[in-house]
């Protein structure tokens, strides 16, 4: 498999000399394609700031991030936001749908937005809504839908550009245990019948044992690796929870 994603060495520091956070604290991995990689770590760990640089919408203290061969850390705004719209999706915890259009047209913005033609994006958000199963919904207004419904809904827009990274902080934070677990099946439905390379930020052991692999991070540092290899989530799950005691902290923070 190929890399998509290289994390090279990266700090990243908030405040100044009296009061300095370092967020990240020399941190470097790789994700291959077709990877669905879960970045787990108690709160305040690092989590979000790491996925903030991956995304481009924060910038490195250090270090270099390539995605898919580009350097990120070296664009300009102009080059990032042109990156952010062709190569990354993104699926945040509130969903972020406008509430003035339609699911339909909610998919199909992001391909409005790169100029692709009538015909091709009507054909991308067919394919994509009945791949997550929200052909029934895709005439409805937000208002109009259940949170499972608008997570696929946002799950769908997200992938409907073939993105080469689609990246989601705590996707499941805002869901009931139903609605968390449909989600996490259309995630896996991006992963393996579409292809998309996920990472995923979650501090909660359910969520996380979906994954193939999971970076545990402490203190800004990758503090250990899991591979799900041939276990069931079970058991995946079971040794997502031995490494979240170990991790210490605060352990209710984190499952
Ligand atoms: N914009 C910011 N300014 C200053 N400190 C920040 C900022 N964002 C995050 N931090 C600090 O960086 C550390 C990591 O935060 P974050 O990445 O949000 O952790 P997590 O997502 O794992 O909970 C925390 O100590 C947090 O207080
Ligand atoms: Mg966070």
């Amino acid at each position: 498999m190929s890399e998509i994603l290289r994390v090279e060495d990266v700090e990243k520091y908030y405040g100044n000399k009296g009061n300095l956070t370092k967020a990240l604290n020399h941190i470097s991995f790789t994700v291959d394609s077709g990877e669905f990689v879960g970045v787990m770590g108690a709160s305040g760990s690092g989590k979000t700031t790491l996925l903030n640089c991956i995304s481009t919408i924060d910038t490195v203290t250090n270090g270099r991030i390539f995605i898919g061969g580009d350097n990120i850390t070296s664009l300009k705004p102009r080059q990032l936001s042109k990156f952010r719209r062709e190569q990354l999706g993104f699926i945040f915890q509130d969903f972020n749908l406008l509430d003035t259009l339609t699911a339909y047209e909610n998919i199909a913005l992001a391909l409005t937005i790169l100029k692709r033609s009538p015909k091709e994006i009507e054909r991308k958000v067919d394919a994509v809504a009945r791949q997550l199963d929200i052909t029934g919904v895709l005439k409805k207004y937000p208002y109009q839908m259940s949170g499972g419904q608008k997570q696929r809904v946002a799950s769908a827009r997200a992938i409907v550009t073939d993105p080469a990274l689609v990246l989601a902080d705590e996707p499941t934070g805002a869901l009931d245990s139903k609605s968390a677990q449909m989600l996490l099946e259309s995630f896996e439905t991006l992963n393996k019948t579409l292809g998309a390379t996920i990472m995923m930020v979650t501090h909660d052991a359910f969520t996380a044992s979906y994954c193939h692999r999971i970076l545990f991070i402490k203190d800004g540092k990758l503090f250990h690796e899991l591979i799900r290899g041939t276990d069931t989530r079970k058991q995946f799950f079971d040794k997502i929870i031995e490494v979240v005691s170990l991790l210490g902290g605060d352990n209710r923070d984190v499952i």
